[in-house]
C-alpha cells in the first residue's frame, strides 16, 4: 500500500553493509575525520574514477571551491561553465575572485555544448568547469580537444555522474571513459540523493602528486606540518568524518548493481512516456552512457497545465517532483553583484520554466514507476 501512497522523488538505499561499516567506526572510536575509513573510502573512490588521488571533503560545493581554488585564479581571469547548474559551480569561481562566464545548455541532454563553449573563449579563459548533467556526461572528447589546444585547465563537475560514461576515440575506435577521470581535477558529491552516498559528502579526485597535498591541506584549516597552530596560508574546514567515509565505502562494491537500477529507470520512462504528446523527454547523446541519476521532463508549449501546477497535482495523488535548475544568469544574488546583466540562455530558461524531475531512486519499483506515469498522464489531460 505504501507503494502507491508515497512516491519520493529519491530515497538513499542503506544496507546492512552500509551500517555494519558504521557500526565498526564507532566502535574504533575513530568519529572524527581521522581513522582508516576515510582514506580507504577515498581510494577506492579514487580507484573507481581511474585516478591516483582522492581528498574527501564535506559537500560537493566544498570539493568545487578546493577544485577551482587550486587553479589559483587571479582577478579576471575566467572560467566557462554552464547557466544550467547549481549555484555551487558560480560560487567556486566568485570566491576565488574570477569570472564565470556562461554557455546555454544543449536542449537534447540538458549539458552544455562543446561549440558553445568554443565561442566563449577569450585571452583571458584560464579554465572550463564541465558539468554532468543529471548523470549524462557532457562531449568530454570535444571538450578535452579544445582545452588542450588552447592550454585551458578542466575541472569536470561530476556530483552528478557517479558511473557515467564518455566515449572517447570517435565512433570507430570508441573507447570508454568514466567521469571523474577528466582534466586537472573532477569533483563529486555525495549527498543523500546521489547513487554512492555519505549523508552529506564530496571528493576531489586528481592525478596530480602536488594538487592533492594541497587538497588535503586546504580542507583542514591549512595547519601547517611543522608547527601545528601555524598558519602561512588560510584554508577551509571541510573535512569528511570516518563514518560518512564508512557509510560510504560498501556502496561501491555495489554502484554496478546501482548503476543498472538506474539505468533501468531511465529507459523505463522513455518508454512509457514516448507517446505523451506534450512532453519533451532527453535524449541521450551518442558519446554518453549516462548513469540516468534523474529523469526529467519538459512540457511541451501546448500541454494543458503549468509546470506548478503540474507539481501540485502530482503531489496531491502521491507523487513527489522537483523543479529544475535556475541558470546562472537568473540568480539575484549573482546580477546584484555584477555578474550576467542582460545576457539571456532560451534553452535553460525553457528547462527552468517547463522542466520537472519525476522519481527516480534507485529503490523505485516497476509498480511504483507505471503508477507515476500513470497518474502524470492522468494529471496531464
Ligand atoms: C551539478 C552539481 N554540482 C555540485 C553539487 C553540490 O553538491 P553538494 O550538495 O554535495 O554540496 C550538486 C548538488 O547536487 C550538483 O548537482
Amino acid at each position: 500500500m505504501r507503494d502507491l501512497v508515497h512516491i519520493p522523488v529519491s530515497e538513499p538505499r542503506i544496507g546492512v553493509p552500509e551500517m555494519e561499516a558504521v557500526m565498526d567506526a564507532l566502535r574504533s572510536g575513530w568519529i572524527s575525520s581521522a581513522g582508516t575509513y576515510l582514506t580507504r573510502f577515498e581510494q577506492a573512490w579514487a580507484s573507481y574514477c581511474d585516478r591516483a588521488y582522492g581528498v574527501a571533503v564535506s559537500s560537493g560545493t566544498a570539493a568545487l571551491e578546493l577544485a577551482i581554488e587550486a587553479l589559483a585564479l587571479e582577478p579576471g581571469d575566467e572560467v566557462i561553465m554552464p547557466t544550467f547548474t547549481i549555484i555551487s559551480c558560480a560560487l567556486a569561481v566568485v570566491r576565488a575572485g574570477a569570472t564565470p562566464v556562461l554557455v546555454d545548455a544543449d536542449p537534447s541532454c540538458w549539458c552544455m555544448r562543446a561549440d558553445d563553449v568554443l565561442a566563449r573563449i577569450t585571452p583571458r579563459t584560464r579554465a572550463i568547469m564541465a558539468v554532468h548533467i543529471d548523470g549524462h556526461p557532457c562531449d568530454m572528447e570535444a571538450i578535452v580537444s579544445a582545452a588542450e589546444q588552447r592550454g585551458l585547465s578542466i575541472v569536470e563537475d561530476a556530483a552528478e555522474a557517479h558511473g557515467a560514461e564518455c566515449r572517447m576515440g570517435g565512433s570507430d575506435a570508441a573507447k570508454w571513459r568514466r567521469c571523474g577521470s577528466f582534466g586537472a581535477m573532477s569533483t563529486f558529491s555525495f549527498y543523500a540523493n546521489k547513487l554512492i552516498t555519505s549523508g552529506e559528502g564530496g571528493m576531489v579526485v586528481t592525478d596530480d602528486s602536488v594538487a592533492a597535498a594541497r587538497l588535503r591541506s586546504q580542507r583542514n584549516l591549512a595547519f601547517r606540518e611543522d608547527r601545528r597552530y601555524l598558519h602561512t596560508e588560510l584554508g577551509h574546514q571541510f573535512r569528511m568524518t570516518s563514518l560518512q567515509a564508512a557509510l560510504a565505502l560498501p556502496q561501491i562494491d555495489r554502484i554496478g548493481e546501482l548503476l543498472e537500477r538506474k539505468r533501468w529507470i531511465g529507459s523505463a520512462y522513455a518508454e512509457r512516456l514516448a507517446s505523451v504528446s506534450c512532453l519533451e523527454l532527453p535524449a541521450p547523446q551518442p558519446w554518453a552512457r549516462s548513469s540516468c541519476w534523474m529523469y526529467g521532463v519538459v512540457l511541451r508549449e501546448d500541454a494543458r497545465v503549468d509546470v506548478k501546477e503540474l507539481a501540485a497535482r502530482l503531489a496531491v495523488r502521491g507523487v513527489q517532483t522537483r523543479p529544475l535548475f535556475v541558470g546562472m544568469h537568473e540568480q539575484p544574488a549573482l546580477l546584484e553583484r555584477g555578474y550576467f546583466a542582460g545576457e539571456r540562455y532560451p534553452v535553460a530558461e525553457r528547462l527552468t520554466r517547463r522542466g520537472i524531475h519525476l522519481p527516480s531512486g534507485a529503490g523505485l519499483t516497476e509498480i511504483q514507476l507505471t503508477r507515476v506515469c500513470d497518474v502524470l498522464e492522468e494529471c496531464l489531460a
